[in-house]
């Protein structure tokens, strides 16, 4: 009834001739991740405050509702409300303190047939508790989780489970007592596993701690490497939640490995909408054709229906929304938002598709406006990549904010993301002769990424280290094809503009000035990723610019 209503809403305002339709999910979980702190503010956060939380209290108000019925229109049908750092207020969580509020909250989601999922403190038996470990094997440790559970499940009925980060940039998890994911994972699947609750344990692990000069150490291979040996041990009511790539949301990563390598283990798939690495709702970057395009891949699992679309039994994204009066920070950043919800509901729509649709219900039915606002919706992410870092090998924006270029900013840093250019070569290699991490891939894939010519142009660097002479499928060199892409990439970004400003006067409330004003920072933003990226380029080669540009 829910979702029907809004499938016929969705068709008689976007001018549907057939109302009548059946459908059912692709998906049964449909989630969506807040990284929201309990003192209001928000990780990764580019739409404004939390509109959960505020200095330690939780909020329920009109918003929330306003937020469930957003959420529902969509189809998502779980939201984990906190940030998976846990720490301080939000370690209390599941207790008294906050049983009261969230009890409101989860029935106001329930109303909208969404699930209530809090991020869990891997220590809190510590934190909480007063025990001297958070080791999953010590019985005292799950005897504490047994009972906290017992309490908050009484306290909140409808509560769908907790999301861990555990070992992974600083958390607490069972590695300190030399166990396995799959030991912390359990322990606390068993304790809500009477409550129907489901444990969704990260694969986000990986050394944060690396020399740069150890040149053995690969953070991209670390998700299955921790995650494959552990297939099989997971209990039922566990699912793994991949990232969609092996590093860390890039605009252009390879799928992660691991998905092809689970075969009797739950697994999701994460997405991020926030656009931490993507522009951070600065600038306009619809994902979805993105995230298609992570569905659609083929893992070779052996089984008929093989890709990550197949594999998954749900997505998550890392949500893009705030206390922004329109929730996103940037208008078109909504439509990352309900493309999610829309791509996760039924995973063969086509971003254009849902792009369409999201015009029609956001600007209505004018095709002239839905032209323009589509066209640059659908180039925006390839956009974005040209005048970002080139070829798949990502990483070259301000350390910590990761908003702007700085080449070599995390170049001799512990995170582990290099791009190892020097005069004549740049790029990691993952093949057998480097790192080994292309053999992670089922084959044929494994083949295809080993191999620099038959390797995607687009992942080239990601998985290759190559001379800047090499040519590329497309016939140009790398050289070339880095000047060209961030050249074309800037005019582009340039060019919205233009397209913009003939909307005028289609749109009222606000809504064609705050567009206009961020395509016109997002314009600048690129000028200045194409000089800095071309000029690094350029001085640390000295080969020139076929096409004599400016180069600084
Ligand atoms: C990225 C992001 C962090 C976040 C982490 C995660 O590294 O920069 O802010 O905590 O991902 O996914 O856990």
């Amino acid at each position: 009834m829910l979702y029907g209503a809004f499938a016929l809403i969705r068709s008689l305002v976007c001018g549907d001739k057939e109302l009548c339709t059946k459908q059912s999910p692709s998906k049964p979980l449909r989630m969506l991740d807040h990284w929201d702190n309990a003192d209001g503010s928000i990780e990764r956060g580019y739409s404004g405050n939390s509109f959960f939380f505020k200095d330690g209290r939780l909020l329920v108000n009109e918003r929330s509702v306003t937020y469930a019925r957003l959420l529902a229109s969509v189809g998502i049908n779980a939201a984990a409300i906190n940030n998976v750092n846990v720490k301080g207020p939000a370690t209390k969580l599941i207790t008294d303190e906050y049983y009261a509020p969230l009890s409101e909250l989860s029935e106001i989601l329930d109303g909208y047939g969404i699930k209530l999922f809090l991020s869990l403190n891997y220590a809190a038996p510590m934190e909480l508790g007063g025990l001297d470990s958070a080791d999953p094997l010590d019985e005292r440790v799950a005897a504490w989780w047994e009972e906290r559970m017992r309490e908050t499940f009484a306290a909140l009925p409808g509560l769908g489970g907790f999301v861990v980060k555990a070992d992974s940039e600083g958390r607490p998890g069972p590695f300190t007592y030399g166990r396995t994911h799959a030991d912390g994972a359990n322990m606390l699947a068993r304790a809500v596993r009477p409550y129907g609750g489901r444990i969704i344990w990260r694969c986000f692990v990986y050394n944060c701690q690396q020399d740069w000069r150890d040149l053995k150490t690969d953070r991209a291979r670390a998700c299955c490497d921790n995650f494959e040996p552990l297939d099989g041990l997971f209990d039922d009511n566990v699912i793994l939640q991949i990232k969609n790539g092996p590093v860390d949301f890039q605009v252009r990563e390879p799928v992660s490995p691991l998905f092809g390598r689970l075969k009797k283990t739950n697994c999701m798939a994460e997405f991020q909408i926030a656009q931490e690495y993507t522009g951070q709702q600065r600038h306009v970057c619809y994902l979805i054709d993105f995230f298609k395009q992570v569905l659609d891949t083929r893992m070779y699992t052996g089984e008929e229906k093989d890709t990550v679309g197949d594999i998954v039994c749900g997505m998550t994204a890392v949500s893009n929304t705030g206390d922004d009066f329109n929730w996103t920070g940037h208008d078109l950043a909504g439509a990352n938002l309900y493309g999610f919800g829309r791509l996760a509901w039924d995973t063969s729509l086509s971003a254009e598709q849902i792009a369409r649709e999201w015009i029609c219900m956001y600007y209505g039915r004018d095709a002239e406006l839905s032209d323009t606002v589509c066209d640059i919706l659908m180039r925006s992410w390839p956009v974005y990549e040209k005048y970002n870092a080139p070829l798949g090998i990502g990483w070259m924006c301000t350390p910590g904010y990761h908003y702007g270029p700085d080449p070599d900013g995390y170049e001799y840093s512990r995170w582990g993301t290099y791009h190892k250019a020097t005069h004549e070569t740049i790029g990691l290699d993952r093949t057998p002769s480097g790192t080994g991490m292309t053999e992670q891939y089922n084959e044929p894939l494994k083949s295809i990424y080993a191999h620099p010519e038959k390797c995607p142009d687009e992942l080239k660097l990601f998985f290759h280290k190559l001379p800047y002479d090499f040519r590329l499928q497309s016939g140009k060199t790398v050289i070339q094809h880095i000047y060209d892409t961030h050249f074309e990439g800037a005019e582009e970004a340039a060019e919205f503009v233009e397209l913009w400003k003939k909307l005028e006067g289609k749109m009222d409330g606000g809504r064609y000035e705050r567009v206009l004003s961020r395509l016109i920072e997002q314009s600048i933003s690129a000028a200045e990723w194409r000089d800095v990226i071309n000029s690094y380029f350029w001085r640390k080669t000295m080969i020139p610019d076929e096409k004599g540009r400016e180069l600084y």
